[in-house]
């Protein structure tokens, strides 16, 4: 009886120590950040196709303009690019999109930066005093 109680509780604390070291190495891209939703992700993606994928790409991945996702974009602060967004692009025409349109183009961004949506709406003083990174 007493064998079989350690065997379970080696058994327990192996698969403890297995999550453990096969959970991803790097979290700031798949953990918190500020809340979005799916409707905003998408409607976000519509308005990055017009007005910005000719120079960030149609994958984010960069082009005349840096890289908006991925191990590049991921030291850059939210606030931090909203702000450059919200101030700056796109550069042809600095500020010519709506508060609104600039929050769900920072949706579409967290989205593809590996961040889920949930049930709460991103706004712009969310996403402007947002700390995290992409
Ligand atoms: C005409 C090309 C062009 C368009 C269109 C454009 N951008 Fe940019 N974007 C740039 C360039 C170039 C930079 C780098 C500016 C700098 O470093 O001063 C930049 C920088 C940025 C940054 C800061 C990235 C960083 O790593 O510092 C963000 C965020 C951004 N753009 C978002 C957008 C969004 C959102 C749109 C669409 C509304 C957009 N851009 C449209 C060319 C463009």
């Amino acid at each position: 009886m007493r064998t079989l109680v350690y065997g379970l509780i080696t058994i327990v604390i192996g698969a403890a120590i297995i999550v453990f070291l096969i959970r991803p190495a790097s979290s700031s891209a798949t953990t918190t950040g500020p809340s979005f939703t799916a409707a905003q992700a998408s409607a976000g993606k519509t308005i990055y196709s017009a007005s910005c994928a000719q120079c960030h790409g149609a994958d984010l991945s960069g082009g005349a303009g840096p890289a908006l996702a991925g191990a590049a974009a991921q030291s850059l602060q939210v606030s931090s690019a909203f702000q450059i967004m919200t101030t700056q692009m796109p550069p042809t025409n600095p500020g010519k999109l709506t508060h609104d349109q600039y929050v769900k183009l920072m949706a579409y961004i967290l989205k593809q930066n590996g961040m889920k949506p949930g049930s709460t709406p991103l706004t712009f003083a969310a996403a402007q005093n947002a700390s995290t990174s992409l």
